[in-house]
């Protein structure tokens, strides 16, 4: 575990996450002193909710699967932070009966605009959680990343239709229902009531290196991450983006 500039235990910084928890940190940093509440939409095992409520912050995750919250409430126990994590099953798009409105500091919700049916709602109903001047942190998968992604495994077809694509999926056989260049990703949420503030790439490099480079070189790489993710055209290339939103106060 390492220490965050507050003295709070935060994870491991990996190339996943790295970028993430920086931008995260100055959030939580401003806020310095509060309890924050926390909002996960589609918070899946808890991978950002434990470490948030280690750090002292009371968190909600709201997750469409049983299981995925069967594994966080273990996951909070074994933290020993049962009591800061309330997993609740339901639809990020109808977080009304879950969530008091305008009740929430920090809501996050990664990697699930691209897995929904209809993202718009969902953008619509995070704002509507936060409190005015509530902060938003929104994580979706990269459009480019995935073009080159094909492309090099010899994919033309497919690189060509994702690329083409206005949605930015690939076809019937896509594990995504759609992928986001950085100016459309901002659209999304600007359409829905919130500020933009920070647009960051997430993995520029990580999933192209070999592993061995990856593994023997963690810090320098995590280094690099960091140094390039708010740099055009190195962040727009990310397999992910994420973007760092705040409600109008
Ligand atoms: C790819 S996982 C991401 C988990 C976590 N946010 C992370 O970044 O590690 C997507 C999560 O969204 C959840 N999910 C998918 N559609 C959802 C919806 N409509 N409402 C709430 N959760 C949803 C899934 O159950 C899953 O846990």
């Amino acid at each position: 575990m390492e220490q965050t500039p507050g003295g709070r235990t935060g994870p491991p910084s990996t190339p996943r996450t790295a970028v993430i928890w920086s931008v995260l940190r100055a959030e939580l940093d401003r806020r310095a002193g509060d309890r924050l509440t926390v909002l996960d939409v589609g918070g899946g095992t808890g991978g950002f909710a434990v470490p948030l409520a280690q750090a002292g912050h009371r968190v909600t995750v709201v997750d469409a699967s049983p299981d995925a919250l069967a594994a966080l409430t273990r996951r909070a126990a074994e933290a020993g932070v049962a009591q800061g994590v309330r997993a609740v099953q339901g639809d990020g798009d109808a977080l009304a009966g879950l969530v008091e409105p305008a009740s929430v500091d920090l809501v996050l919700c990664h990697s699930v605009l691209e897995v929904v049916d209809d993202p718009a709602p969902v953008v619509s109903a995070l704002v509507t959680a936060l409190r005015p001047g509530g902060a938003a942190s929104v994580l979706v998968a990269g459009r480019a990343a995935a073009v080159f992604g094909r492309a090099m495994n010899g994919h033309l077809a497919l690189a060509a239709a994702l690329a083409a694509d206005p949605t930015g999926a690939a076809g019937p056989r896509d594990t995504l229902r759609r992928r986001y260049d950085a100016d459309r990703a901002a659209a999304l949420l600007t359409a829905g009531g919130l500020v933009v503030e920070e647009i960051h790439g997430v993995r520029v490099l990580a999933d192209l290196i070999p592993a061995a480079v990856a593994d023997g070189q963690s810090t320098a790489l995590v280094e690099l991450e960091r140094a390039l993710a708010a740099r055009p055209p190195y962040r727009d290339l990310a397999a992910q983006l994420h973007l760092f939103a705040r409600r109008p106060a």
